[in-house]
């Protein structure tokens, strides 16, 4: 049986087939259970706190309404508001936060933050995003996924664009897990690393997951069951979203993409914020085929799960 009481979320990597399974699952529960109006009170009691460098609103207010509307204590610390790095070291804050809290959620920058403030704090930490990762936001994907065609298993997602970003890399590791075929499409400079490639692909083999990369939208998207993108510069790196502009443009998910499948019933995703126009024509965000606002809610469901199946 599956048992995640104390564990902390921070990649899926640290997870199997049957813990996402079983994550995946509790979300549909507690997804049923809102949707009928069951009041329930998991975490009475308890209190979270949400630790952010970088601006959010899926993922604090999934965190903070989840925990509340079960009868927990959120509280929401932004990097202003609390030393975190600055005039303490950070192993230091750590312990201090697994002496008030029950658990913490953290967005940020370093992955390594992330793991210092689980190794140190005692207390499950979950990732709410670092430059490396998002692990929560794959849970929803394919919980969003799983709805739309009922399975899972050996179903088409491509990834168009930054193919080596922090929702990108955790899509491939999610799909190996689950035994998806993923397609990580852009242009080389912006393809997913290949140590993580081949991790990615040794755990397909258990799966029957497949791991490609291709830099050929027209190709990468036949029989796709979902197209997936995200942001052409993530945040930090602002800086860098002119020549992301000229980089990605060929990759850009409009609807002569979305025809180019060959099936009626692919699906968008995306993990919004979206910009309109960059990564995404307003035709497909807003058109029939796009899940965006439900794959959204599911954050909220998912993150629920995350935090029943490590904290009772
Ligand atoms: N998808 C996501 O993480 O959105 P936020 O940045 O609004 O939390
Ligand atoms: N790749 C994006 C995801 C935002 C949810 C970023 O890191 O800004």
């Amino acid at each position: 049986a599956v048992n995640l009481k104390g564990k902390s979320f921070l990649t899926l990597l640290d997870f199997t087939t049957d813990e996402i399974r079983f994550l995946i699952d509790i979300a549909k529960q507690v997804k049923a259970e809102k949707r009928t109006g069951v009041v329930t009170h998991r975490f009475s009691g308890k209190t979270l706190a949400i630790i952010f460098e970088k601006r959010s609103t899926r993922t604090r207010t999934a965190f903070e309404t989840a925990f509340g509307e079960e009868g927990g204590h959120p509280v929401f610390l932004s990097k202003d508001d609390i030393h975190l790095g600055v005039k303490e070291d950070l192993e230091d804050t750590a312990r201090v936060l697994g002496r008030m809290f029950d658990a913490i959620a953290f967005r940020g920058f370093k992955q390594e933050t992330a793991e210092t403030l689980a190794n140190w704090s005692g207390i499950p930490v979950y990732n709410g995003l670092t430059d490396l990762y998002h692990p929560t936001q794959i849970l929803a994907d394919f919980m969003t996924i799983e709805e739309h065609f009922g399975t899972l298993r050996g179903r088409k997602l491509v990834y168009m664009g930054d193919s080596r970003n922090n929702v990108a890399n955790s899509l491939m590791i999610g799909s190996a897990k689950m035994g998806l075929h993923y397609v990580a499409c852009g242009p080389r400079e912006l393809w997913p690393s290949e140590d993580l490639i081949s991790k990615c692909r040794e755990l397909a083999k258990a799966t029957g997951a497949k791991i490609t990369v291709s830099d050929n939208p027209e190709e990468a998207v036949k029989e796709a069951d979902a197209i997936y993108t995200d942001v052409w510069a993530s945040m930090g790196e602002e800086e860098k979203l002119k020549e992301r502009i000229a980089l990605l443009k060929p990759y850009q998910v409009n609807q002569t993409l979305m025809d180019a499948t060959g099936r009626p019933d692919t699906i968008f995703l995306h993990c919004l914020p979206a910009v309109k126009g960059n990564e995404v024509t307003r035709e497909v965000i807003e058109g029939p085929m796009s899940r965006v606002f439900e794959e959204a809610e599911n954050r909220k469901h998912t993150i629920k799960a995350v935090m029943i199946a490590t904290l009772l």
